[in-house]
């Protein structure tokens, strides 16, 4: 029973008793007096979660603590539908716990604001790291979005169409509001040593500097080094990316060549 009804069942038997103790002549009550004794919080069930309030009717909880059960459970929901959306199937299974604990060190000392720049030659692992991490962002409570850079740009890219119905703005502003921004592949289009165009170059730098700007963490995967970047890019890229970002090379072989 919550506090609400144990108001109303005092406030019953109170009028009851008042009423039975006389009536105006000062004959036996019209009412036969009943023993009921006011329910007083002490004598209340006392709630089993959070033990400062009586518990509900048939229920071990109170009210506040069968609603906050309620809240978690939906906002739990929430967080593994985003997470659906964001981390490609494929990697659903990533967990921070797969990580090496050097890495996991690493991530673990991050401060809010940077991100890694994961490089390394394919199939060791970068996109499958960023999904546990991604995983655990969301799960803490913060927005996260996910693209390729080539998907990104060829979004940009639509909005150059006559007839597009987003603006490039507003592609961008998709990129620079969330918390955290997961970017895989960057500069892997290019062989090393082939410059990027400028279109590439001037929306890198753009995304860059301005969640840099705004203290939002950006985590980057390359096939390539910061030093090739700096080439591919400009110094300016590879300047922000030193900045905003803790620089990881992951080592260990292909895993996608089983057979070796
Ligand atoms: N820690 C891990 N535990 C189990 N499987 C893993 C782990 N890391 C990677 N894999 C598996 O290895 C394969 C290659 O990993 P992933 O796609 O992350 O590589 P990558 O470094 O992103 O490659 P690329 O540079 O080509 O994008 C994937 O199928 C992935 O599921
Ligand atoms: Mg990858
Ligand atoms: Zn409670």
């Amino acid at each position: 029973m919550n506090e609400k009804q144990l108001k109303i069942a005092n406030s019953k038997v109170h009028r009851h008793q008042a009423a039975n103790k006389t009536d105006r002549l000062g004959e036996t009550p019209l009412k036969a007096a009943i023993s009921v004794a006011p329910l007083k919080p002490e004598n209340a069930v006392m709630c089993r979660r959070c033990g400062n309030r009586p518990a509900r009717y048939k229920s071990p909880w109170c009210d506040a603590c069968v609603g906050e059960a309620a809240k978690m459970r939906r906002e739990a929901r929430e967080k593994r539908a985003t997470i659906l959306g964001v981390v490609p199937e494929l990697f659903q299974v990533a967990r921070m716990c797969h990580l090496s604990a050097g890495v996991r060190k690493i991530i673990d000392d991050l401060p809010k604001w940077k991100g890694l720049f994961l490089w390394s030659p394919p199939g060791v692992g970068k996109t499958y790291a960023m999904a546990a991490i991604a995983r655990r962002m969301i799960w803490r409570g913060r927005t996260v979005a996910r693209s390729s850079y080539e998907m990104l740009c060829l979004e940009i890219r639509d909005t150059f169409k006559p007839k597009a119905v987003e603006t490039e703005l507003a592609v961008i502003k998709k990129y620079l509001e969330p918390d955290v921004l997961f970017i895989e592949d960057v500069g892997t289009t290019k062989a090393i040593g082939e410059q990027e165009s400028d279109f590439s170059r001037r929306t890198f730098l753009v995304l860059l500097d301005q969640r840099l700007e705004q203290c939002k963490a950006t985590f980057v995967t390359s096939n390539k080094s910061v030093e090739d970047l700096r080439a591919s890019f400009d110094s300016r890229i590879a300047s922000r990316i030193q900045q905003a970002c803790e620089v990881i090379e992951l080592k260990g072989k292909d895993r996608r060549r089983v057979n070796d």
